[in-house]
């Protein structure tokens, strides 16, 4: 940051904008753009070379070079970043590396499904800089038209229940194992509903619906402490590689993102916070985690949870004592100089506050899920009239409740309502789930358009700032729309949607791709191993880069 004020004063455009950070970017992006590249090249070379051209197996046996027995089993397993991961896995990560710098031809070949995933994904993030800190594409402002919001957002779900209803014979899971496989579709499609309000509120700049913005991020707090309570009391697996996978999915693209971009982690606020809860659930019940069906055991874990919070968020001056030592890594400075006086760590204490308590009530929801679903089993079984009887009165009181919350916390002002938040986000919630599960029907049944926006959620939310909205400057808040159609604002719209819905999803796919190539499933060392050598890729680059910018500024 404080280079670009340095290079700024003496260099063209160009160079006006560019960290370190940026710099080892593209230097890594040419580079592997170039292997990849290359690996096409070689295979287009050998396919054209061998005279059975149909398939891979094929292309091992009469292939140039000698390959390995091992490389034709991975090939035949088919898969394309097994075949490659797997190969990966075999060598030392050192001797990979060096054979990468060689541009060793069978080397690149075998890895050529990786190279393209990485290229690509350096591409969409070369997108990602285009649209948003380039003046290639005009910029637009945001308008909003509570008559077309509402519009939209029902034309959505109408098509959706239209084409989209889908039921599920889950049932038989009931009992046992797969309450998290029960609950995916139901959780990812009420994630969607969020989204869409949520994305759409910025687009539009919808303030109006600021409250209801608020209980869906807390909402997804909740679902944070509910899945990942679910899973590890279930599968009780703590292990570092599915540790790492979980933070991979979490931070692999913002972290890109951050260092393209050159904003700050918490521009994407919600990013540290799901971190941060995950890794609270983890410890939660990985600490002693030998005792977790012991119901006291489980009731200490919770009170402690409750009282750390206290501790931390309730207490004066416990807050920044504690994270103090991590601004660099959570302090934002707001690019609105209006903003920009506010303490470091403002925005995290601010967001991470809001829903410091939903995601224990998540697991207690968790723990508890069982026992509720049994009690519902017998009640779906009972006879007519008790049964009718009992639904209505949870149907009743959960309308009630729900209306009292509404009449008097949603209605608040905002600055009014976040302090009551904190407390209050539960009842939305539970009123949802109960209302939401209340027949068989209802339970069976989920908009799979919706539960399809609901698994890219994070991609969406990381790239709408970028693609579909504009912030301009780094740490700025998306103030423009990405403008691709001046003056037709609804087709800019539908343009803009669908391109950015589409790098989202690949956004997606391409982080699972890369996650199964690089976090080892049972290898720790390995695991290790990768992490050392990226973090020395990383600090190398970034030492050439800044080299290369500190010889430019006293060239100029
Ligand atoms: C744990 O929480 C994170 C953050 O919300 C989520 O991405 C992940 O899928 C959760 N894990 C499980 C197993 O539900
Ligand atoms: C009810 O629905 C919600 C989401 O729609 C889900 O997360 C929850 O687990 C369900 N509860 C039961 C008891 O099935």
């Amino acid at each position: 940051m404080e280079f670009r004020s340095l290079v700024s004063s003496t260099e063209g455009k160009m160079v006006e904008y560019w960290t370190p950070g940026q710099v080892s970017f593209f230097l890594a992006f040419f580079f592997v753009l170039i292997a990849w590249a290359y690996s096409e090249y070689l295979e287009y070379k050998k396919r054209s070379s061998s005279l059975k051209v149909h398939s891979d197996v094929n292309l091992v046996d009469s292939g140039s070079g000698p390959i390995k027995e091992e490389d034709q089993t991975a090939l035949l397993e088919g898969g394309l970043s097994k075949s490659a991961s797997s190969k990966f896995h075999e060598t030392s990560v050192r001797a990979n590396l060096i054979r990468f710098m060689k541009m060793d031809e069978s080397f690149l070949v075998e890895n050529r499904m990786i190279l393209r995933a990485m290229s690509e994904f350096g591409a969409t993030l070369c997108y990602f800089y285009i649209c948003d800190r380039t003046t290639l594409f005009p910029e637009s402002t945001k308008n909003y038209n509570r008559d077309l919001f509402l519009f939209l957002y029902s034309l959505l779900i109408i098509a959706s229940a239209l084409t989209s209803l889908k039921r599920h014979n889950d049932k038989s899971a009931f009992s046992g194992k797969s309450i998290l496989y029960l609950n995916r579709h139901q959780t990812e499609e009420w994630k969607g509903w969020m989204q869409i309000l949520f994305l759409m509120y910025h687009y539009f700049a919808a303030t109006e619906i600021y409250n209801a913005i608020r209980v869906f991020i807390a909402a997804y707090v909740w679902m944070t402490g509910f899945g990942n309570f679910s899973y590890y009391y279930i599968r009780k697996d703590f292990s570092l590689a599915r540790f790492a996978q979980m933070m991979w999915r979490l931070n692999f693209f913002v972290f890109f993102a951050c260092v393209v971009l050159n904003n700050d982690y918490m521009l994407y606020y919600i990013c540290p916070m799901h971190t941060l809860f995950t890794v609270m659930v983890y410890g939660t019940l990985g600490i002693y985690s030998k005792y977790n069906e012991i119901g006291s055991v489980m009731a200490v874990k919770m009170v402690s949870c409750f009282l750390v919070v206290f501790m931390v968020w309730e207490v004066p001056g416990v807050f920044d004592l504690l994270w103090s030592p991590f601004t660099f890594l959570l302090g934002y400075k707001d690019a609105d100089p209006r903003k920009a006086t506010l303490p470091q760590l403002h925005e995290w204490h601010f967001r991470s506050g809001l829903d410091r308590y939903i995601w224990i009530v998540g697991m207690l929801y968790a723990y508890y899920h069982p026992t509720v679903e049994r009690w519902m089993e017998k009640l779906e079984e009972s006879e007519t009239k008790k049964r009718l009887s009992i639904k209505t009165i949870v149907v009743s009181v959960s309308l009630v409740a729900g209306l009292l919350w509404y009449e008097y916390i949603y209605k608040l002002d905002k600055v009014t309502y976040n302090k009551f938040h904190p407390y209050t986000s539960w009842i939305p919630i539970t009123v949802y789930i109960c209302l939401r599960n209340f027949t068989q029907h209802l339970r069976n049944y989920s908009l799979t358009l919706f539960a399809w926006l609901g698994k890219i959620t994070l991609e969406t939310y990381i790239s709408q700032i970028h693609i579909w909205l504009r912030s301009d400057v780094p740490n700025g808040q998306p103030k423009w729309l990405l403008s691709f159609i001046p003056d037709y604002p609804m087709l800019n719209f539908l343009l803009t949607t669908t391109i950015y819905l589409f790098v989202s999803y690949r956004i997606f796919e391409l982080t699972n791709t890369l996650k199964v190539a690089f976090v080892p499933n049972k290898d720790d060392k390995r695991l290790w191993h990768n992490c050392i050598a990226g973090a020395a890729i990383c600090v190398s680059l970034y030492f050439i880069s800044l080299t290369f910018l500190t010889v430019l500024h006293a060239l100029a």
